[in-house]
């Protein structure tokens, strides 16, 4: 089975878009395809970015735990929520942090905000950075608006048919990518 990290990284106080990192990995879960790990970088609460991974001296073993998920994964859904038009500090921090492991690392990009846009600037921030250090992106990103409104606590969807749907729709392109990248290695 292939393995999926949905990296949630939202780190903030009353965070909502955990919310819809928790609502992937219950889908994913239930495919029953894919093995899953949920990786919360306000749980794992990661040091300030100081230098790339490669030239630490010593760095610490929640840092190695980290890279080893991001190493192990075939494929990546980002759960970025929209801060003031773009993706925040805490997720620029581990994309810095590693260079070869996100080389051709397919990933989904789930951007999710507050208001009604679902964070479409995420997306056109997050394309850049992610295309400059080589990762590939798949098309179609899942946008969550609304937040509040579109998942409870829990991370249960309120309309469970639409977002499974589009979860699906997501997931696909997340599989065709990882399939890919599996036979060209
Ligand atoms: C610093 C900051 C900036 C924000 N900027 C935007 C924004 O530009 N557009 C938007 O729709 N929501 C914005 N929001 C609201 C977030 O999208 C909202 O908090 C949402 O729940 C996702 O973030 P969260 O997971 O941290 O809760 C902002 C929130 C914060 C804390």
């Amino acid at each position: 089975m292939s393995r999926i990290l949905v990296l949630s990284s939202s780190i903030r106080a009353g965070r909502m878009s955990h919310r819809v990192a928790q609502h992937l990995k219950r889908h994913i879960q239930n495919t029953g395809r894919h093995i899953v790990h949920l990786v919360d970088l306000q749980e794992l609460d990661l040091p300030l970015f100081h230098e790339r991974l490669k030239f630490l001296e010593n760095p610490g073993p929640e840092v190695l735990a980290f890279a080893e998920q991001v190493r192990s994964a075939d494929g990546v859904i980002m759960v970025s929520p929209e801060y003031n038009g773009s993706y925040p500090a805490s997720l620029k921090n581990v994309i810095d942090l590693l260079t070869e492991d996100w080389r051709k690392k397919p990933i989904a990009l789930v951007p999710v905000s507050s208001g009604a846009f679902g964070g479409t600037q995420v997306v056109t921030q997050l394309l850049f950075t992610l295309w400059k250090i080589r990762a590939w992106v798949v098309p179609g990103a899942m946008h969550v608006p609304n937040v509040k409104d579109n998942f409870q606590e829990d991370g249960t969807a309120v309309d469970a048919e639409a977002w499974a749907r589009r979860t699906t729709a997501l997931l696909d392109e997340l599989e065709w990518a990882m399939e890919a990248r599996i036979k060209m290695a």
